[in-house]
């Protein structure tokens, strides 16, 4: 099985990228979080430098609607010697949908046949694609499927869900069974595999999967990729992997009010990962600075044990 980590914006930054790389590894695929601007701002630049990404195999995501904009983007990607982007098709939010971005462009597919026919014409680099399977209604399904099929897409990662569906109820796998009918691209499977028992779960109604984008399960257990492939797991490493990402954000960021911002983001996932934590996240959420920052967390690490689920669990 191969394994690729899922963009989450704001979180998998390269901070968080390269700390996980360094732990623990075992990832195919690192998707960066979506770059939505014809020009790239310099954190986004940051993001995805050769140098900030070695060793890894980083694949830039974009969300936009335009091809001008998105063919620039790949040209830029291409000179820091990118040869595949990723295009946002998923999206769920309220103000991309309403751009026509990301799901929102689901729902005009001869817009999105145009421009499909067009960045695959004229972009030098290969396409992958991360979609959800429509915006209202599963039928929407089969009307994507026969415009994905005229395309050469390297790729084509499946959320299983609808917009209107954000990320709850549970994902659609007869969406997925339909691709593998349907298409003759490489296809990879994303959506709510949190432990080994839900990955056995979704293979027992997809045998097929090949490979898997892990996301959430991923941030809020760091050792799911290891415990997936029924890897030897040292949980001890956990607090090493969170100090290099701390220290990481403070030796980039201007201020120490901006790290804590982005450490407090990761430990709504990466706090589910702790027995008996919630005194302390509290104390995390209220830390006003790095020391009293650092008191909570190290409270978390000497105290709580961390929960692991077992092979049959569904955690
Ligand atoms: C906070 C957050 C940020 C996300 N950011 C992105 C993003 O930048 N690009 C993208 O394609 N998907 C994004 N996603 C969706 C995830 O990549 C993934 O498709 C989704 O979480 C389902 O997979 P999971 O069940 O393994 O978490 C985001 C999801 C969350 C919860």
């Amino acid at each position: 099985m191969n394994y690729y980590m899922a963009p989450m914006e704001g979180l998998t930054t390269y901070i968080f990228r390269n700390a996980f790389h360094q732990y623990y590894g075992g990832i195919d695929k690192y998707f960066t979080p979506f770059l939505c601007n014809r020009h790239m701002s310099s954190r986004e630049k940051n993001d995805i430098l050769p140098e900030h990404n070695r060793g890894m195999c980083t694949i830039p995501q974009i969300l936009t609607n335009k091809a001008e904009d998105f063919l620039s983007l790949c040209q830029d990607l291409s000179s820091y010697g990118y040869d595949t982007v990723n295009l946002n098709l998923g999206c769920p939010s309220g103000t991309v949908v309403a751009k026509g971005r990301g799901a929102g462009f689901l729902s005009c597919p001869d817009e999105l046949d145009a421009f499909l026919d067009e960045i695959f014409s004229r972009c030098p680099l290969s396409i992958s694609i991360k979609t959800r399977i429509g915006m209202e209604q599963e039928s929407e399904w089969e009307t994507l499927l026969s415009l994905y099929q005229k395309y050469p897409i390297a790729e084509l990662i499946i959320h299983p869900r609808l917009q209107k569906e954000g990320y709850g109820g549970t994902p659609h796998l007869s969406a997925y069974k339909r691709a593998e009918e349907m298409l003759s691209c490489p296809l990879c499977y994303n959506g709510d595999i949190i432990s080994p028992a839900t990955q056995e779960k979704t293979l027992k109604t997809l045998p097929g999967i090949k490979t898997i984008m892990l996301g959430r399960g991923l941030l809020k257990n760091p050792l799911l990729p290891a415990l997936l492939r029924q890897e030897n797991t040292d949980p001890s490493t956990l607090k090493s992997f969170h100090d290099t990402i701390l220290d990481g954000y403070l030796s980039i960021m201007s201020g120490d009010m901006n790290t804590l911002y982005k450490m407090k983001d990761l430990w709504t996932f990466f706090g589910q990962s702790f027995d008996g934590a919630e005194k302390y996240l509290k104390a995390i959420r209220k830390a006003r600075t790095v020391t009293d920052y650092r008191l909570a967390v190290n409270a978390i690490f000497r105290t709580c044990r961390v929960i692991l689920p077992a092979p049959s669990d569904p955690w």
